[in-house]
């Protein structure tokens, strides 16, 4: 394939990649998005592939049929409620490639240049590998976040941004070594070097970001693989790679300044590390003085529910780990026809991917309409009968409001308790994915329904029918 064909393949993919983003922003347009996505996706593989770069189709046909074996197997095997930790793992995957094409790059005895353009190669990539490197060990650390396989809590070193600082500066001071030594022929060293701290920082920027504040490292690494993307792009003098990573990469960093302004979090203190975190650091407890939790059954849940006027519905990550969202639309949709009015009130950051409860509740078909984002339902609280939580933890503490020692102090919550009655639906008096204690569960108008959530669902719909 000629050149110019090759172009122009690119650029018809690139368009259909600004159109999978745009598509992906609502949740209507949300699947033509992905399809766009997925045929720019083809339509530059194969422009790659047929492109006169390409000397020998042996290695990639083969690699291509052991990576989408893998990557078939893993996309089948995956929970839903897994999904988070998949993502994290191919993000480590990009920052490996970054690496190691960086490496491959370097070493590359074809590549002849001079001068400044033989400098600016260099720049590109010692930053490509450097970035790569925190990419691929910060993913590894968030999956282990992620899956419960590492402490969620913050790793709080002794002056640890002084040890971050001093990195960057050494980072700094060994690029500058390597431009020098490159010019001869060296320069292995410092690269070598410089790459074990970046896979050190990449540890220690993770390890010290909190539970609460995960959602800003998920996305903040989905942005760092777009930049590493990037620098791939801009080492092996691939116009579309730089494009589609520079787009991941401004996407991913969008979308981390909307969860941190979600979580009311400074984005530059959670990316020094946790740099915000409450003097409580992994405090468990609240100082909220607690009661007696006082639990409901589910016949009286259905009375309550069909006495009332208004109902809101929270749905948290427990409806994912129960699969609950069909049988909760199948309870919303019993009350509407009741003439209740029934609405949902979805937190930035319920579950764990961000839009996790938008996706479950489409795939049940809740309508669009009765789903509200947690700003535009907050006020109307005192106005709701009676709100039903399902699985839903720390979106729902009163602690983030009250505690400023708390992990998820100043984090904006879904305020139920101002309802006049909220039923919490999980399993026991169990801590969220944050760790903290829940005062919600101790309050006066508040009723505890213990169970799993599906179970619950269906029971309360069939206690209503009967
Ligand atoms: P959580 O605070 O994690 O609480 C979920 C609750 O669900 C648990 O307390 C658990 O209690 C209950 N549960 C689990 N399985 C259940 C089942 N089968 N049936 C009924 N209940 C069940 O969830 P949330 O309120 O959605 O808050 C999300 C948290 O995750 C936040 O701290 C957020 O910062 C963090 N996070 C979010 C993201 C994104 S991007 N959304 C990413 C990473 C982390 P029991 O064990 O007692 O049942």
């Amino acid at each position: 394939m000629s050149q110019g064909i090759v172009t122009v393949c690119y650029i018809a993919a690139t368009i259909l990649f600004i159109l999978a983003l745009g598509g992906l922003s609502n949740q209507e347009s949300a699947r033509r998005g992905n399809l766009f996505g997925m045929v720019g996706m083809a339509i530059a593989i194969v422009a790659t592939i047929l492109s006169s770069a390409v000397t020998s189709y042996w290695v990639i046909i083969f690699t291509i049929l052991v990576g989408g074996a893998v990557g078939l197997a893993m996309a089948n095997r995956v929970k839903m409620t897994e999904m988070p930790e998949l993502v994290a793992v191919l993000h480590s995957l990009v920052g490996m490639a970054a690496v190691l094409v960086g490496y491959a790059n370097f070493m590359d005895s074809s590549i002849v240049l001079e001068g400044a353009e033989k400098t600016i190669h260099e720049v590109e990539t010692f930053i490509g590998i450097f970035i790569g490197a925190v990419t691929f060990t910060g993913s590894i650390i968030a999956y282990g976040k992620l899956c419960g396989k590492l402490d969620g809590k913050p790793l709080v070193l002794p002056a640890k941004h002084w040890l971050n600082l001093a990195a960057l500066v050494l980072v700094v001071i060994l690029g500058n070594a390597f431009i020098h030594a490159a010019e001869t022929g060296g320069g292995m060293t410092p690269l070598i070097i410089m790459t074990l701290i970046a896979f050190i920082f990449g540890v220690h920027m993770v390890m010290s970001i909190g539970g609460a504040d995960m959602p800003v490292v998920i996305s903040m690494l989905n942005s760092y693989s777009g930049w590493a993307a990037s620098a791939t792009g801009f080492m092996l003098n691939n116009d579309l790679l730089i494009v589609v990573g520079a787009l991941v990469g401004s996407s991913g960093a969008i979308l981390s300044y909307i969860m941190c302004r979600a979580m009311n979090r400074n984005f530059l203190s959670v990316i020094a590390g946790g740099f915000g975190t409450p003097t409580g650091g992994g405090s468990s407890s609240s100082d909220e003085e607690v009661g007696e939790a006082n639990p409901i059954d589910v016949e009286e849940t259905a009375q309550l529910l069909l006495d009332a006027n208004r109902v809101m519905i929270i749905p948290g990550y427990g409806m994912a780990v129960a699969q609950a969202q069909h049988a909760v639309h199948e309870l919303s949709r019993f009350l509407i026809n009741k003439g209740i009015n029934v609405q949902f009130g979805i937190h930035p950051v319920a579950g764990r991917m961000p839009g996790h409860m938008n996706v479950l509740l489409a795939e049940a078909r809740v309508p669009y309409d009765i789903v509200f984002e947690m700003e535009e339902i907050n006020e109307e609280f005192p106005e709701v009968d009676v709100t039903i939580v399902i699985g839903a933890n720390d979106i729902v503490n009163p602690s983030a409001k009250t505690d400023p020692n708390s992990p998820i102090a100043g984090m904006p919550v879904l305020e139920c308790w101002e309802g006049k009655t909220t039923i919490v639906s999980k399993r026991s008096m169990a801590s969220g994915y944050a760790g903290v204690d829940n005062p919600l569960f101790y309050r006066e108008n508040t009723r505890m329904l213990f169970g799993d959530a599906k179970d619950m669902m269906e029971a309360i719909h069939k206690a209503m029918d009967s």
